[in-house]
């Protein structure tokens, strides 16, 4: 049998908007009401953890009641015809909860936790995380989250997986926020990149370069749909 074809996805807030999970960049500095600075970096966690906690958990319960969208339920149709892997900047799991196999998650998981002494402990956590829970070596547990200012341990895998596409398409990210942003760079010109978003973000011109302007539960089935009966273009 022939080998499938690779479509590499990336996936930011966007595509989750419309499952009712508040973007970044379109709220106006303030994350659901918080300054960014303060519930996402080091420093704000140095600062005041409670805060931290309290933010997080309400971005978990926000999730649990999500459901996903035509957007993310659409992309799994295309492992019938191709292979797939969705590198994603969102902390929800609504990309597996439509029924994808194969995702990354660059910037953390809001369902597990991690121990602040060992980042290598990680656990499932689908309750709130309260000031004095501890992981197993007795240190507080924080959520499993890339802060601002943190590596972003994923990246290598995520740049491997891109480099191998033969199909990029971008859906729902600013593409402001880096090292993410800088990904659509590995793929080579004779690679078709579709971009879906309806407030277009700027993307330098190259060749390839398919711009779709419509939110993300119109313009992805509608790409899917095309790439299942005709490939790219
Ligand atoms: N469908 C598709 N795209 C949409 C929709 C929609 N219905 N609604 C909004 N968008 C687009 C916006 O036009 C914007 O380009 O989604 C994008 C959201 O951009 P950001 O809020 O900047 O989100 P993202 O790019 O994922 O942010 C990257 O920044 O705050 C950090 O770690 C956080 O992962 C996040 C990272």
């Amino acid at each position: 049998m022939a080998k499938k074809s690779k479509i590499v996805v990336l996936t930011g807030a966007g595509i989750s908007a419309e499952s009712g999970i508040k973007t970044f960049r379109d709220s106006g500095g303030l994350w659901e009401g918080y300054e960014v600075t303060e519930v996402a970096s080091p420093e704000g966690w140095a600062r005041n953890r409670e805060l931290v906690l309290e933010f997080y958990n309400m971005r978990r319960k926000n999730v649990l009641e999500a459901k996903p969208n035509a957007a993310h339920l659409a992309l799994p149709k295309l492992e019938k015809k191709y292979d797939v892997t969705v590198i994603t900047q969102n902390i929800d799991n609504l990309h597996e909860r439509a029924g994808l196999t194969n995702v990354i998650h660059l910037h953390g998981e809001i369902f597990k936790s991690q121990s602040t002494a060992d980042p290598a402990l990680i656990y499932e956590c689908k309750e709130d995380i309260k000031p004095g829970d501890k992981c197993e070596k007795g240190s507080q547990l924080r959520p499993f989250i890339v802060w601002f200012g943190e590596a972003v341990p994923m990246m290598e895998k995520a740049v491997q997986e891109t480099l191998t596409a033969d199909i990029l398409i971008v859906v729902g990210t600013s593409l402001v926020v880096y090292p993410a942003a800088g990904l659509i760079d590995y793929v080579s010109n004779e690679v078709p990149k579709y971009v879906v978003d309806p407030n277009m973000p700027a993307v330098i011109p190259r060749p390839n370069l398919h711009l779709i302007e419509k939110k993300g539960s119109v313009g992805v089935p509608e790409l899917v749909n095309e790439l299942l009966a005709h490939g790219s273009t």
